[in-house]
C-alpha cells in the first residue's frame, strides 16, 4: 500500500469499483452523523505521552480469549465482499492471515466458510452471526464452523431492522446472479442491507433469550457485537458472552447513535474486567488504536479501509491496510512512551472540558 493515509485509498477504491458498490461500503444511515462521528470523536481525543522510557523493544501481542495474536487489530466482518474483489472473502482472509490478524467472517459472505477456513494463518477466524428465526439455520451454520475451525461466534445484535442510506438508494447496487450469500440455504443472491426490498423487515427478532440459547449451543465463545451502554454490555455477559464489542455498526443502521469513542468507557466501566471488551467504528490511525486500547478495549477492528485495500489490491490490499496500521501503531507507542499494550492506560487521554 503506497498511501499515508486511507483517504487516498479510498479515493483510489472508488476509481476502480462501481459506483454502487462503493457507495453501500462508505455510506452511512440517513444523514450519516455516526458514520463521521464515529471518526470525529477519535481524533477529538488528546494524548498525554510519558517521556524517558525505553521503547527500543515495543511488543503488541494481546491474548483475545485465551489465544495469544501479535496484533490488537482485528477485520471487522462485513459481508458480500465479490462486490469489491473477484476472490470475495477468501481474499479478505488471506490478506488478514499474512497480517497476522483475526478475521471475522460475515454470515453475508459471498464464499463458503470451508473456503475461508483454507486461508487461515496463525491468527484464528471468527464467524459473525446473524440469527434468523429458525434455529436449525443458526445450528447448521455452528455446525459447519465447528468442523471448519472457527474459534469464535460474533453475534451481531444492533440491527433488528436495516437502516436505511439515501445515499445508498439514489446510486444502489443491482442484485448479480453469480454474486450469493453462499453460507444461507439456497445460496440466495446477495441483496445489500440498503436494499429498499427489506423495508420494514423485521430481520433478526433476536432477544436475550436467543442470547442464552447461543451460549449453551455454540461450541465456542460467544461474543456480543453492537452494544452501546454499560448495561446491556453487563446483562450480555450476565447471559455468558465472553466479550462485548462496543459498536454502532459503522453508522449504518441507527443515525445520531453515539460515537464509540464516547460509549467505550460506560462499557469498560459497567464490566470491570470480567470480559473482554473490543472496539469498531471510524478507526483510521494508529494513534485511534492508542487512545481505544488506553480507554480500556482490548482490542479493535477495522471495516471500511479493509474493504479499500480489497478493491485496490485483493490480498496483498488486505495485508497493506492492516501492516499499515500496524506499524502506525507501533510508532505511536513509543512516541507515547509506552513498550506493550498493558502500558496502555487511562491517564493518557487528557480529560476534556
Ligand atoms: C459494507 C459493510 C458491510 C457490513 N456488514 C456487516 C455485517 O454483515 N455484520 C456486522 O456485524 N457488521 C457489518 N458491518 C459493520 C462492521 O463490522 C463494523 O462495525 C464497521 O464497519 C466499523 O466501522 P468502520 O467502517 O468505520 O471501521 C459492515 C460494514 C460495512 C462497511
Amino acid at each position: 500500500m503506497d498511501s499515508a493515509d486511507f483517504d487516498a485509498l479510498e479515493v483510489a477504491a472508488r476509481a476502480k469499483l462501481p459506483e454502487g458498490a462503493y457507495v453501500f461500503a462508505a455510506a452511512g444511515a440517513a444523514d450519516e452523523i455516526t458514520t463521521q462521528d464515529n471518526i470525529d470523536a477519535w481524533r477529538r481525543l488528546r494524548l498525554r505521552p510519558r517521556v524517558l522510557h525505553d521503547v527500543t523493544q515495543v511488543d503488541t501481542g494481546v491474548s483475545l480469549l485465551g489465544t495469544k495474536v501479535a496484533m490488537p487489530i482485528l477485520v471487522a466482518p462485513s459481508g458480500r465482499h465479490r462486490l469489491f474483489h473477484p476472490e470475495g472473502e477468501a481474499a479478505t482472509a488471506r490478506g488478514a492471515a499474512m497480517a497476522g490478524a483475526v478475521y471475522t467472517l460475515a454470515t453475508s459472505s459471498t464464499v463458503s466458510i470451508e473456503e475461508v477456513a483454507a486461508q487461515r494463518g496463525a491468527a484464528p477466524q471468527w464467524f459473525q452471526l446473524y440469527m434468523p428465526p429458525d434455529r436449525s439455520v443458526t445450528e447448521g451454520l455452528l455446525d459447519r464452523l465447528a468442523a471448519a475451525g472457527f474459534g469464535a461466534v460474533v453475534f451481531t445484535v444492533d440491527q433488528p431492522v436495516y437502516g436505511s442510506s439515501p445515499r445508498s438508494v439514489r446510486t444502489p447496487v443491482i442484485p448479480n446472479p453469480d454474486i450469493r450469500h453462499m453460507n444461507l440455504p439456497g445460496q440466495p443472491m446477495a441483496r445489500v442491507a440498503y436494499d429498499p426490498v427489506h423495508n420494514g423487515v423485521v430481520n433478526f427478532p433476536t432477544a436475550l433469550a436467543d442470547l442464552e440459547w447461543l451460549v449453551k449451543r455454540a461450541p465456542f465463545d460467544v461474543i456480543v457485537k453492537g452494544v452501546l451502554r454499560g448495561d446491556d454490555a453487563r446483562r450480555c455477559v450476565d447471559a455468558g458472552a465472553k466479550a462485548i464489542i462496543v459498536s454502532n455498526h459503522g453508522g449504518r443502521h441507527l443515525d445520531a447513535a453515539i460515537a464509540t469513542a464516547d460509549a467505550l468507557p460506560d462499557v469498560v466501566a459497567a464490566l470491570s474486567g470480567q470480559a473482554e471488551v473490543y472496539v469498531d467504528g471510524g478507526i483510521r490511525r494508529g494513534t485511534d488504536i492508542v487512545k481505544a486500547l488506553a480507554l480500556g478495549a482490548r482490542a479493535v477492528l477495522i471495516g471500511r479501509p479493509v474493504l479499500w485495500g480489497l478493491a485496490t489490491g485483493g490480498a496483498e490490499g488486505v495485508q497493506g491496510v492492516l501492516d499499515h496500521l500496524q506499524t502506525e501503531l507501533v510508532r505511536s507507542m513509543q512516541l507515547c512512551g509506552v513498550a506493550s499494550l498493558a502500558e496502555l492506560t487511562p491517564d493518557l487521554i487528557a480529560s476534556r472540558r
